[in-house]
């Protein structure tokens, strides 16, 4: 059963009923300014950090849990009907209500009673705002007086403090009213510098900002009193919690259209001009009233709207496929990306499964992301690269985590977690391939942000190396630290107290317990270091990571390998995991995934045994489990990995992030069909018909789907931030369809279903437009190159020599 449909022309996924299994999101804003926002409106606003700059606020594990929002009211003046066009929160009866998401937008509306009312929210490109364009149609045959309400809540700034520290916060809020504006200053008068301002275009009939005079003391959104009442109480918030709203009285003629205009902004002051006059308390609107001026004329307004969609347009264009599969091209096309430039921005923060109050930036997460995102903006990409690796410690080790507002490594959660480092390496190599902008490898940057540190970004690289190198275990292999990419295989942790950390407590030396994914990933750092080094001035160095590399993957052959797979890790009682000596968790995902991508077993048939034996233990018709037989129990030497049921999240679940990697090592392996056959099971777009059992948005994928041991069996969880974007990008695009940024040029070497009969792309990689037409002759996958019809040998395109901005390539797949 499906709640909506994919408008493929107008890049949206359109929600057709208010109703859907849980709320179906949609970001708003994609460079300082955001928000998130439901197809019911619900959804909060920040700017940069969730968590130390949140602007309106949300109720932690409401229900249901997107209620809060940027909410409207429309009022009957003469019945005194009112009700909400995004449903929410009055959740009246509604005739054609419909949710438009779209790139850096939604649309929300609905008619009621011959009143259509809806409403375009959107943050324009480079500024610090959010419009709600709303509009009004009197489709009746009589005149109608209707009231129009606006209603959000403001955050106190610190989204924890503010959903924690009442005793302080019901005395500290504060705001001003000018010229209808409404200006949250709270904190203001002491160390902020930053206030927050909600406007209306039209001409108000009041207002207010203490929400419960707004809502009646003892009533919720869904019946606010002054909506009931039809007449605002312009109250003025002192302390308790501080809203705005404003309210607009009208008399809509049959036929009559009427937009109305809210703004809400946030806006920074320099710390010797905050106040005006100097010597008072009051806000200077000097700088921010040009901007709430400029954004309250509707045609601004409508060019701020063209502008995005341009932009987006832009963006879009520069990866453009025409495949078999309707599936394959509009996450490819559309969302795949689009939720890439959101995990770019958010990495794991804020959704609403990331409080925003939780984890900021992840090393090996916003590394990961570069890899669905570095060909959209380069720019942020280097400049994201750079503060990571600027968290980076002097060992080579790294904070897993930094705020993004401060972009400072967060002591809480610490370090060594040791895969972490060489997810650098993995970034970095995506961004030269992309860009070929090796100046990045001579930026000096800081450990530890030290000023005084600064050592040349390729060093930062040499060292996330040595870092493994300097921590191995009894068998040669990588020792595991807190966790590797599996954060919740804890080998060093024993965790026996509740509310203790798995993956901070530790009770092991961890002088033991190694990972095999660690080594696959090693394998693959040394080969990319390698390429690095030869193309960057330090060839000489390229054998010597070679040779490491190759020193690993020997190891790996004989102390990784099970026999019909790869072994998982080493315990600390120097135990297997993931062996078929374990009478639980046999066979894992992970490391079958990354040592043969990391080429481990290309040449020897390994790979192929291990890809069967993925195909028969664990791949289920909703995607590939993490292992199996699940965990039944909790097991003290494991960790966090067996506290969950069995089928949910890293205990089995179908984790969705690694399917890809699956997924490209059958590409690797020349298996076109089981590639493309795993990459649609997980496909959230061919999954939309099972919307009912899916649950979460058929536009974006999702952390996790519940694997075959759980009841819920193909339902997904934890929608939009998580690796599952950037790889899942990076599988199709580069390993199947083939069409892969290498250091010389554009390879293309596809890997695609044998029934298909070829495809088109269009790529624009550094200043070349490349139409690519690959067609099928053979049902292999051997290919034959013609650039602008001139036989071309091997499978990469250099960039043109003459300067031409565009080259057509033909490949015959034989
Ligand atoms: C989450 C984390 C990621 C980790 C994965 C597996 O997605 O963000 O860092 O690799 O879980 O545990
Ligand atoms: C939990 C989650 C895991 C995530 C980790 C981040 O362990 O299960 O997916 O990576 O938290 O700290």
């Amino acid at each position: 059963m499906q709640y909506g449909y994919f408008d493929d022309k107008n890049r949206e996924y359109v929600i057709t009923r208010p109703d859907t299994p849980l709320p179906w999101i949609n970001y708003l804003g994609c460079q300082a300014y955001f928000g998130i926002i439901s197809n019911t409106a619900g959804g909060y606003s920040f700017y940069r950090d969730a968590r130390l700059r949140r602007i309106t606020r949300y109720r932690y594990n409401n229900v249901p849990f997107d209620l809060g929002g940027r909410y409207i009211y429309v009022r009957d003046n003469e019945t005194g009907d009112y009700w909400s066009p995004s449903w929410q929160p009055t959740r009246s009866d509604l005739e054609q209500y419909t949710c438009r998401h779209g790139m850096g937008y939604s649309i929300i509306g609905a008619k009621r009673r011959g009143i259509l009312a809806s409403t375009r929210y959107f943050v324009p490109l480079d500024e610090n705002l959010e419009i709600w364009q709303f509009t009004v149609s009197n489709e009746r045959q009589t005149p109608a007086a209707l009231s129009v309400f606006s209603a959000i809540e403001f955050c106190l700034w610190d989204a924890q403090d503010d959903a924690t520290n009442f005793q302080r916060n019901f005395s500290i809020g504060e705001v001003e009213i000018e010229d209808g504006v409404i200006y949250h200053k709270t904190e203001y008068r002491e160390r902020r510098d930053h206030f927050a301002w909600f406007a209306c275009s039209a001409e108000l009939a009041g207002f207010d900002t203490q929400r419960d005079v707004f809502l009646g003391s003892t009533r919720g959104w869904d019946r606010p009193a002054a909506v009931e009442r039809g007449e605002s109480a312009n109250s003025v918030a002192h302390g308790w919690a501080p809203i705005g709203s404003h309210h607009v009285r009208m008399v809509l003629q049959p036929g009559e259209t009427r937009q109305i205009l809210f703004v809400l902004g946030y806006h920074e002051n320099p710390k010797d001009a905050k106040f005006d006059p100097p010597d008072s308390q009051i806000v200077n609107k000097k700088t921010a009233k040009p901007v709430i001026t400029r954004y309250l004329i509707p045609a601004n307004v409508d060019a701020a709207f063209q502008k995005l969609r341009t932009y987006w347009n832009g963006l879009l264009g520069i990866c453009q496929v025409m495949t078999p599969d309707i599936h394959t091209d509009r996450m490819v096309n559309v969302w795949n990306a689009y939720q890439c430039m959101a995990t770019f921005n958010m990495s794991r923060s804020a959704s609403f499964y990331e409080s925003g109050i939780g984890r900021g930036l992840g090393f090996r997460d916003s590394n990961q992301d570069l890899l669905g995102f570095v060909h959209m903006v380069p720019e942020r990409a280097r400049e994201r690269i750079l503060d990571l690796a600027a968290t980076q410690l002097p060992s080579g080790g790294a904070y897993h985590q930094y705020q993004p507002l401060t972009k400072k490594g967060n002591n809480d959660v610490g370090g060594n977690f040791n895969d972490d480092p060489h997810w650098l390496i993995v970034g970095v190599a995506a961004y030269l391939k992309e860009t070929g902008d090796w100046s990045i490898l001579d930026e000096p940057v800081q450990y530890d942000n030290q000023p005084g540190s600064e050592q040349p970004l390729y060093e930062h690289l040499q060292r996330s190396f040595r870092y493994t190198l300097e921590r191995l275990g009894p068998h040669g292999l990588p020792l595991i630290g807190r966790a590797d990419w599996n954060d919740c295989l804890n080998l060093n942790c024993f965790s026996d107290t509740p509310g203790q950390s798995f993956q901070t407590t530790t009770n092991k030396e961890g002088k033991v317990a190694e990972s095999v994914f660690i080594g696959g990933l090693f394998v693959l750092a040394a080969k990319e270091l390698a390429g690095i080094a030869r193309h960057s001035g330090h060839a000489d160095e390229a054998p010597g990571y070679l040779a490491e590399g190759a020193r690993m993957e020997e190891t790996v052959r004989r102390h990784g390998w099970d026999g019909e797979w790869f072994l998982r890790a080493y315990d600390d009682f120097g135990n297997k995991v993931g062996s078929k000596e374990c009478a639980e968790g046999k066979i894992f995902i992970e490391p079958q995934g990354f040592c043969i991508l990391a080429g481990i077993g290309l040449d020897d048939g390994l790979a192929r045994r291990a890809l069967e034996s993925v195909r028969k233990y664990l791949a289920t018709p909703h995607g590939i489990v993490l292992q199996q037989p699940a965990y039944s129990r909790y097991y003290l030497h494991l960790g966090e990995i067996s506290s969950y049921p069995p089928g949910y999240k890293e205990n089995a679940g179908i984790f969705c992030h690694n399917n890809p990697w699956v997924i490209i090592a059958e590409a690797m392996t020349g298996n076109g069909d089981g590639a493309h056959d795993y990459y649609s099971r997980i496909n959230p777009s061919a999954r939309e018909g099972i919307s009912d059992v899916h649950r979460c948005e058929p536009y974006v994928y999702a952390q996790m789907i519940a694997g075959r041991d759980a009841p819920t069996h193909g339902e997904a969880k934890n929608s939009w931030l998580t690796g599952t974007a950037a790889w899942n990008y990076y599988a199709i695009v580069q390993w199947i369809l083939g069409i892969r940024p290498a250091y010389d040029g554009l390879q293309i070497a596809p890997s695609i279903p044998e029934r298909w009969a070829g495809f088109r792309a269009v790529r624009r990689f550094r200043g070349v437009t490349y139409n690519i037409t690959v067609r099928r002759e053979g049902p292999g996958n051997g290919v034959k190159l013609t650039v602008d019809g001139q036989p071309v040998a091997g499978d990469v395109v250099v960039p043109p020599a003459d300067g031409r901005g565009e080259v057509a390539v033909e490949a015959v797949l034989h």
